[in-house]
Order: C-alpha cells, then sequence, then structure tokens
C-alpha cells in the first residue's frame, strides 16, 4: 500500500481489501472494500485517526514507517469494530507513548476486545476538543452510527469530518477521492441499508448536525473520501426521510412452482396498475440487494411455499434480517400455498414486530393456484394501489 495526502500534512494510511468477499460473516462484499486510517500532523502533535483490520495491520504499518513516522502522540479510535481497531495492539506496540482518545464506553468495549491496559486511555466527551498546535480535533458522540460507543471526530480548521462507518461504502477503490457519484449512490445506499438503516431515528438527527459544520470533505473509514459532502449528505436526507417509493418487493422461495405461478401473477397485476414489482428469489438473490431494494420501498410481500407446517427455512431467515433491519416499509402481506395446512402467515406477520407496518389480508391457497387465487391476488393489488394512495410516496 501506499500513503495518500488529502491535504497538507493529512494523510490516508489505511488498507484496501480487494478480495475480501463477506463482512461480520453476513454482508456480501460483491467491491470489496477498504480499512480508512488517517494520520493528521499538527505543528505539536500527531494524530491517527483509527486503525484498520487486523489482516492488513502490516500495511498500516509499512505506510506509517514508509512516512518517517517516528512518533505518534494520539491514536483516536472512532469506533471499536475490529475492522478499525484490531491494528491497535501492534500499533501501540510501535508507539509505545502514544494515548488512545476516545469515549468512555468505547474506551470499556476495546479493554473488553483487545484486553488492552487502561492506562493507555484518554477519555474524551461529547463536543470535547483536544489540541494539536496549529489544529484542532473535535469529537462528537454518534451512538448507534454502527455500535453504541460509535463517535464522529472533526478537524476544525480543515474542516474534514471523519465519521468512521457513517457515510462510507465497502469498495476497495484505488481512488482516494470519489469520483464517480452515480456509481457511488447505489454502493452507499446499499451499506447505509446492511449498517446503518435499523437506526434511522438517529441517523436523520446526525445528518443534521454534520450539516450545520459544513465540512469541506468527509473521510470515512470505508470507500472514497466525498471532496463534495452534499451529495452523501443528501442522500442520507433522502434515505432517513419518511418518504417511500410506489414499489412491492416480493423476496419469494418457491419449492414446486405454485408460489412462483402466484408471484408472477401479483407482479403483473401491481405492473398493471402502475406500482413498481421488486421480485428476489431467494435461492439466487444477494441479500444485500434485497436489503438496498428495503430502504425506501412502501409495501412487502413474502411469498412462501409451506415445509411441515410453516414457512419456508430460508423465508424465516429473510423475514428475520427484514426485521432486524427496521426499513421505514408501511404495508406487508403474505402469499404462498400449502400442501395440508399451515400457519405460514401467522408466523412470518408475527416476526414482524420491529417494523411498523399495516398488515394487508394475506392469500393462502391450498395447492396449485386457480382462478379464485388469481382473483384474490387480483385484490390484493387493489388493496396495494388504495393503500398506497393513503400516504406520502416520492415523486
Ligand atoms: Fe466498519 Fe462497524 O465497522
Amino acid at each position: 500500500m501506499v500513503s495518500r495526502e488529502l491535504g497538507h500534512g493529512i494523510f490516508w494510511v489505511g488498507a484496501l481489501d480487494f478480495d475480501r468477499r463477506i463482512f461480520d460473516e453476513l454482508i456480501p462484499l460483491p467491491e470489496g472494500t477498504s480499512y480508512n486510517a488517517y494520520l493528521i500532523r499538527g505543528s505539536e502533535k500527531t494524530a491517527l485517526i483509527d486503525t484498520v483490520d487486523p489482516t492488513k495491520e502490516f500495511d498500516l504499518v509499512s505506510n506509517l514507517v514508509k512516512m518517517g513516522t517516528d512518533r505518534i502522540d494520539y491514536i483516536v479510535i472512532n469506533h471499536a469494530e475490529q475492522d478499525h481497531s484490531g491494528s491497535l495492539p501492534m500499533i501501540l506496540e510501535f508507539y509505545p507513548d502514544a494515548v488512545v482518545v476516545t469515549n468512555e464506553k468505547c474506551r470499556d468495549l476495546l479493554i473488553a476486545l483487545l484486553q488492552l491496559p487502561r492506562e493507555r486511555f484518554r477519555v474524551i466527551h461529547d463536543q470535547e476538543t483536544l489540541s494539536l498546535g496549529d489544529r484542532t480535533l473535535q469529537f462528537f458522540l454518534t451512538p448507534w452510527t454502527h455500535w453504541p460507543e460509535t463517535q464522529l471526530t472533526y478537524l476544525v480548521e480543515d474542516k474534514i469530518l471523519f465519521p468512521c462507518d457513517l457515510f462510507g461504502f465497502h469498495a476497495a477503490s484505488s481512488d482516494l477521492f470519489l469520483q464517480d457519484e452515480a456509481a457511488a449512490y447505489r454502493s452507499a445506499k446499499r451499506y447505509y441499508a446492511e449498517i446503518m438503516m435499523p437506526f434511522r431515528g438517529s441517523i436523520k438527527g446526525y445528518v443534521e448536525k454534520v450539516k450545520a459544520l459544513q465540512p469541506s470533505m468527509i473521510a470515512p473509514s470505508h470507500g472514497p473520501v466525498h471532496q463534495r459532502p452534499a451529495f452523501i449528505l443528501d442522500a442520507y436526507a433522502e434515505w432517513t426521510s419518511d418518504v417511500v417509493k410506489n414499489e412491492v418487493v416480493i423476496p419469494y422461495i418457491s419449492m414446486h412452482g405454485s408460489t412462483l405461478k402466484m408471484v408472477e401473477h401479483l407482479t403483473d397485476a401491481l405492473i398493471a396498475r402502475g406500482i413498481m414489482v421488486k421480485p428476489f428469489n431467494l435461492t439466487r438473490t444477494d441479500i444485500g440487494e434485497l436489503a438496498l431494494a428495503l430502504v425506501d420501498t412502501a409495501t412487502i410481500v413474502i411469498a412462501t411455499p409451506t415445509v411441515l407446517f410453516g414457512p419456508h427455512p430460508q423465508i424465516v431467515y429473510v423475514t428475520y434480517l427484514a426485521n432486524a433491519l427496521r426499513p421505514k416499509v408501511r404495508f406487508a402481506s403474505v402469499i404462498g400455498s400449502y400442501g395440508w395446512g399451515g400457519k405460514s402467515a401467522d408466523v412470518i406477520t408475527k416476526m414482524l414486530d420491529h417494523v411498523k407496518v399495516e398488515l394487508i389480508p394475506p392469500v393462502i391457497i391450498k395447492g396449485v393456484p386457480d382462478e379464485a387465487a388469481m382473483q384474490a391476488l387480483d385484490r390484493l393489488a387493489e388493496d396495494i394501489v388504495k393503500k398506497h394512495k393513503e400516504i406520502n410516496l416520492m415523486s
């Protein structure tokens, strides 16, 4: 790896991970990722903002050594998750006088996760500042910009925000700065869905706080640096708003074709009524793509066959995930087929206790869908149209 300069005396010293394909053993990474760490040289003190994933700790050390960094005074840790803090033990060995600067909750987690000595820490509070001489760091505690201990660091004079996970996205881009906003929009939205969406209420407030700072640059810990902060701030304002799209997402599984026929019929019925439809066959779906679709859809219709007496296990998994991600979806329904009885609709709707949805009556049929089943699906499409007309839709 090579270090790169964001501004005079401010350097990217992180690592690109082109090969990584899964994060937290859950989130697919089609574009790899990066672990961005930043070195800031003030007239009196030098600070490192975050470290890198432990698998890349030699990249970080090598960047620092090649730059002739013989002293680090402060290591600011914005977030205790290992992809940002995992190299801290090695960096503390290399720089024995360095002090770890973070909030109390993050310190306690770092001690628990990395077994670091308490005396290496300096605890900061919300909005506290730390002088580097001619430069000042200011810290803002922002719980749930992934974990409860997360914080943002602001380089006051240069107006550069280091928000760690917030405003980033997973991509191993060799461009230091974001070049193609149109292409990045989708990646950033997917990342928002996977990491930030469960905390939409809090994130919405943080976006306003960051806008008030009027940063000249946003340097997150994953993906390229934003030289035009308005791009990512406006995108976050849109995603965290209460407005939804005139759209229906249909995650489905079909074992013998009956549920598929129902999905196809409902899809056509909705399209004919002017509603966008996104069906996802869960045997082939990249779970990140489904999460992305859930960011602003008005309705989710879960389509399942019956396995024994309940929904297909893959449907249970996706329903659990959708519930945990807490999208702003407004309506939900269930469709599907059974052979000898079942409680699929009950099981699925009870699982959706974290999303504030209005349930539209399900269409659950025995065996292969007949004319009556198709008419029931047409009525479901009509119900969805009516419900969408009652709410504030994205124009
Ligand atoms: Fe990039 Fe929450 O770790």
